[in-house]
This record gives C-alpha cells, structure tokens and sequence, in this order.
C-alpha cells in the first residue's frame, strides 16, 4: 500500500494510500466516528463509518487518545469544510501506541507549563507553523547567499577569546590550554574567510551569557553572518536592504497559509520597500530625546529605545555611525565624525528592534592594535586576527542577523522563545 505524507495528499486523490501519523483529536456522532490525524507535514481529517470498516477496528475508536501513533488506510476527498481540506475514508485503522493522558489538552495553558513542556508542544500545530517559517527563513537567506557566489564558511564553537566584549563569555575548561570561550559570533573567522575567498558566509548557534530577561534575549541562538573582501558601510547597508527584501518576499509567497495560521497581519509585510529609512546614530539620539527618552549621548540603545525608533517608519530602519565607546574592538573609525564608527543596526518595524548588527572592519595594522590594547584584549588570542592586517589587508564589512529574532517579527509573535525550537535562556536550559 502506499504511504503519502499528508501535504501530498492532493496529488493522490482517490487512491487507496496509507497515512502514518498520532491522533489530534477525536469526535464521534455514534455511527460515524471523526478523527483529526497529524503527520507532521499537516492535518487530514479521518472518517470511520460503521458499515465500511470491522466491527473490532471501529470499536477501536474507544481506545485512542490524543496523540496515540496510528497508521490508517483509506481513499482521501477534497472537502472545504474539513480541517486541512481532506478527509480520508477510512478502509483499516493499525494503532502503533497507545499514549498515556497527554498533558498538554486542546485548550489554554500557560507559557510556564508549556515551556516545561516544550518537547511535546512542538507538535501543536501553532508551534508546526513557526518552525516551519523558521525552515524557509534559514533555506531563503541561505539560497539568497548561494545564488551570488557566497561560500559557506563553518566557524568554530569553542574559541580562545572574546569577539563582541567579554561580559557575556561562557567559558569552559580546554584541556591545558587554559580556558576556552563558547562563540559569541563567527566574525573574527569570517573575516579570515573573505580574505581568502572574497566573499563568505557563516551561519550556525552562537552564545551570550547575557543577563537579560527580555523578549529578544536567548543565551543561544543562530546568526547568519556575511562577511565581504573590498566591501564598505555603504555596500553593506545596500545589501543587506536587498536580502531583507528578498527574503520577506520569498516568506510572502512560500509560507501564506502557516502565517495565516498565526493570524499574522500581512499589510505590513506586504509594504516592505527597500531602500530603507536611514538615521545617523546622532539623529536619532535626538528624535529619541524630543520623544521624552531619559538616554545620553554615547549610550547603545536598549530595548525601550529600539521600540521607539522601530516604530517611526513602516519599513524597517537603519541607524549607522555609533559612538565607539559603545560597540565592539574591531569596527573602523569614521574618518569624518570623530568618535564614530562606520557600522549600522537595522530595527524591524512594527516595534521588533535590531535583528542586524554590522561594520567595516578595522583593516589598518597599527589602529587594530590600538584598540585591542584599549580594551585590555588578550593579544596573543588575536594573534591570528591581527596577521591578516599583516599580510594583503583590504578594507572589509559584514553583518550578523539574528534568525530568532527575524523569525519573531515576520511571523508577528511578541516573544522569542517560541522562535527556536528549544530556548535556551537565563532561566531555562530544560527540556
Ligand atoms: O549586534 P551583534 O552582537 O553583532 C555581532 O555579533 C557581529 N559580530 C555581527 C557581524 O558583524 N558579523 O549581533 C547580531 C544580531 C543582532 O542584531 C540580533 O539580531 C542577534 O544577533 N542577537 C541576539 N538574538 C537573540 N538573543 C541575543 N542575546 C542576541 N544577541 C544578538
Ligand atoms: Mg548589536
């Protein structure tokens, strides 16, 4: 017999199949008994009639509980008023497991539970619908890069030193090499990359011991970072107005019906038109303080500040030219605003905040030094880094984008723990 995933069942319309899959949910109107099967791949609604199937399988229905695994055989039929669009007749009905009383019911729970609970959660067909745009997220941005000519450069977990300020290392005992430090992001590698092949990419889990119990803080999440040989702020600031764009645009037209599942509001989505509102950081520190905001110049904004400003247009907005003393070692000074550097934070709209942070890139021998000596950075660690201004150094830039918090504004959910399928956060670390 023929086993068909049930996003496939239109192709097999009338066919005796197979679906392999655990019970949703269950009702009965004595003669007929209703199942909602899922198999991962969506939700088909199964019909058992009395007269078509045994005796012994029809009074199997007593026994099935929610999420009991099951295999059933049976015809499908196109059908609007059923969940999912299909209803599959049902010839024979193997159960595989019986569960034991599900503890997460069709009904509210709250977030504490749920999280507990996440390991069972994830088949709820809301957290299907997030990951599931999550999946394209990462396959668009990732085709986005392939399709110009970007190599994939996988960079390490465990490294010796610090990458964006020492604050937020988890470190660990190597060996006897002393410490080592969990990535706080792939750029320093990156870097190395692009010097070698033009133009890379890294994309994979990086870590912050952050103490931040905030909507958009995870201690472990996933960034795709490009790095670019010969590219500027400027290039970068284009380029990556177009991969916004393209990728909203690919999520538009791929993943309609699970953000329809979310009730997500696609109007704003659907207005994403780049280029994108540009603010210097000077500029907005005073539209920040008109608005009333208690912030001073030299402060890195925080999540009420990237509220206000994300909230000024309907596109998302870039912010560029930080004051040094709030970003990290390795971004190049601007040679006309003293005190400044050349990087750019892009906010999401809709009061997200940043889900891109980026620069150019120190590319002059004696003012990397400098500013690792400023910063009291351990040297020796950078000695890798600090060579490649040694040997052919270009001027460079490239970007990180956050995936959870890119995956929170385009599916409109107000928390990033539900972008990833297990957070990791300052009080959780189970399941
Ligand atoms: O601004 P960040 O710290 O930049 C970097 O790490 C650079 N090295 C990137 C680069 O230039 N290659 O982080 C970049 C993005 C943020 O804009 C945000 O989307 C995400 O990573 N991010 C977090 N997401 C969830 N939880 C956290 N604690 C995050 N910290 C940063
Ligand atoms: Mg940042």
């Amino acid at each position: 017999m023929k086993w068909v995933y049930i996003s496939d069942i239109a192709q097999h319309l009338d066919e005796e199949i197979i679906i392999k899959g655990w019970l949703y949910n269950k009702r009965s109107s004595g003669r007929i008994h209703f199942l909602l099967i899922r198999d991962g791949t969506g939700i088909i609604q199964g019909i058992m009639e009395e007269k078509e199937i045994s005796p012994e399988t029809f009074a199997l229905y007593n026994d099935l509980t929610q999420e009991s695994s099951l295999i059933v055989q049976g015809k499908a039929r196109a059908d609007k008023r059923a969940p999912g669009g299909y209803e599959l007749y049902l010839t024979d009905l193997i159960p595989v497991h019986i569960a034991q009383e599900y503890p997460i019911a069709l009904k509210e729970h709250g977030t504490a539970f749920l999280m507990e609970h996440r390991h069972l959660w994830l088949r709820s067909s809301r957290q299907h619908a997030i990951l599931s745009i999550r999946s394209e997220i990462i396959k668009a941005l990732r085709d986005f890069f392939d399709e110009r000519g970007f190599i994939l450069l996988d960079t390490p977990i465990l490294t010796p030193a610090a990458c964006e300020g020492t604050t937020t290392l988890f470190e660990t005992e190597y060996f006897d090499s002393g410490k080592a430090y969990l990535s706080q992001s792939g750029q320093l590698y990156a870097e190395a990359g692009a010097m070698a092949f033009g133009k890379v990419y890294c994309f994979g889990p990086t870590f912050r011991a952050e103490k931040s119990k905030t909507r958009r803080h995870l201690t472990e999440f996933w960034m795709l970072e490009p790095e670019i040989a010969y590219a500027d702020l400027d290039y970068i600031m284009a380029f990556s107005e177009e991969m916004l764009q393209y990728l909203v645009e690919c999520i538009l037209t791929k993943k309609g019906k699970e953000l329809e599942a979310l009730d997500r509001d696609l109007a704003p989505l659907k207005k994403i038109n780049s280029p994108f509102p540009r603010l210097s950081y000077d500029e907005a520190i005073k539209y920040l303080q008109q608005q009333g905001s208690k912030i001073e110049w030299g402060e890195d904004f925080g999540g009420d500040e990237e509220t206000i400003l994300s909230t000024i247009y309907d596109q998302p907005i870039i912010i560029h030219r930080y004051p040094r003393q709030c970003k990290a070692f390795y971004m190049k000074g601007d040679p006309e605003a003293e005190g400044r550097v050349l990087n750019m934070d892009i906010l999401a709209p809709e009061g997200y905040g940043e889900i891109i942070g980026g620069s150019q890139r120190e590319d002059h021998l004696e003012r990397l030094l400098e500013k690792i000596e400023q910063q009291n950075l351990p040297k020796e660690a950078f000695e890798w880094y600090i060579d490649l201004r040694r040997y052919g150094s270009v001027p460079h830039a490239g970007f990180g984008l956050g995936i959870e918090r890119t995956v929170g504004w385009i599916c409109g959910l107000k928390h990033v723990r539900e972008t990833i399928p297990f957070p990791r956060m300052m009080e959780r670390i189970y399941p």
